[in-house]
């Protein structure tokens, strides 16, 4: 099989993570996939800076739609972030036939119902592995690992800036402000930070996996959203002394008559699992009926953890939507006159 051709809108991050693993684990992932993947457009506002990134070999534009409408691209993969522009490529992409993939929690929790529904009808995929939790793989998870359950309720920490912010004015005594800076400097906050502290981007992401346990539409407008903003260094030392850590959950579980969808700042007692999970690392603790409690904890943002998102989604995308069903990958496993010749 020839190799599937990627357009990628934005090299930033988790654009240039995305070149750089692809490229690194290049074999694995072919055999993984059942056929290479290759990124061979690139669109970057940045034509020389993206271009000095991914080499001569690729052809990079400053034009999102030449990507989206060409005829040499499969998959798109859409990191410009937001709303706007996002949105008309995401929708364009789609309507040209091309499946997309998307690290845009934003776009899919106030947008998603209208643009899987646009997917749906053109029986393309739009998959969204790196919009929640960066590199933990929770939304197969939900939608693959636990697909027996009823699924009870799902409680995570998963803003890394906010829980780096709260962290860091634990343990060093340092002001929010000066925290948050270097949350963006080590590339984990929103390009508009007051998403990450006020609580918009956990949101985001709890409406997603809410929409996927329980088999519901997007609905961001209705959920309850709190952020970090009120809270002081104080609240921190005195949750501290009563046994408690504070840290900012998303929410999502049955009620009676409905479905709860809320973040807020929560105390919990400093002995559980989500109350050691520090820094930028996201946990998130899924309840099904048969299953019980389980728990994925991993790093929630950065370069190369969210690209390791977008590119399952990829592979995934190549063994079940690209390929005739004879050539096919059953599962994410080597096909058996590739196995790997490492000894066990
Ligand atoms: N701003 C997000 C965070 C990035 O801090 O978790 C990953 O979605």
């Amino acid at each position: 099989l020839s190799p599937i051709r990627v357009g990628l809108l934005g090299i930033g991050t988790v654009g240039s993570g995305t070149f750089n693993v692809l490229k690194r684990n290049q074999e694995e992932i072919r055999r993984r996939a059942g056929r290479g993947i290759e990124i061979t457009m690139v669109a970057d506002l940045d034509v020389a800076r993206a271009q000095a990134l991914v080499g001569d070999g690729v052809l990079v534009v400053d034009d999102a739609r030449k990507v989206v409408a060409s005829p040499d691209i499969d998959i798109v993969i859409e990191l410009i972030g937001g709303y706007g522009i996002a949105k008309a490529l995401v929708l364009e992409a789609i309507e040209s036939g091309k499946h997309v993939v998307t690290a845009n929690k934003a776009l899919l929790a106030v947008h998603g119902t209208e643009i899987f529904a646009a997917a749906h009808r053109k029986g393309v995929m739009v998959a969204f592995e790196a919009a929640v939790a960066g590199g933990i793989p929770i939304i197969k998870a939900l939608r693959e690992g636990l697909s027996a359950n009823s699924i009870q309720w799902i409680a995570g920490i998963i803003n890394g800036t906010t829980n780096f912010i709260l962290s860091e004015m634990r343990d060093k005594g340092l002001d929010f402000g000066v925290v948050l800076k270097e949350a963006q400097k080590l590339g984990y906050a929103e390009a508009d930070p007051t998403f990450d502290i006020e609580g918009v981007d956990a949101a985001h992401k709890a409406t997603l996996m809410s929409a996927i346990a329980f088999g519901i539409p997007v609905q961001f407008d209705k959920a309850y959203v709190e952020g970090i903003t009120s809270l002081a260094a104080q609240d921190i030392r005195y949750a501290e002394q009563l046994g408690y850590r504070i840290k900012l959950l998303g929410i999502t579980k049955r009620v009676a008559g409905g479905i709860e969808l809320r973040v807020h700042p929560s105390l919990i007692p400093a002995k559980r699992l989500l109350a050691n999970v520090e820094g930028a690392m996201n946990a998130v603790v899924v309840h099904g009926d048969a299953v019980g409690t389980t728990l994925y904890y991993g790093k929630g943002a950065g370069s190369e953890p969210t690209a390791s998102a977008v590119i399952a989604d990829l592979v995934d995308i190549s063994r079940l939507h690209t390929a005739d069903p004879e050539h096919r990958v059953p599962h994410l496993a080597f096909q058996p006159d590739e196995m790997s010749d490492l000894a066990i």
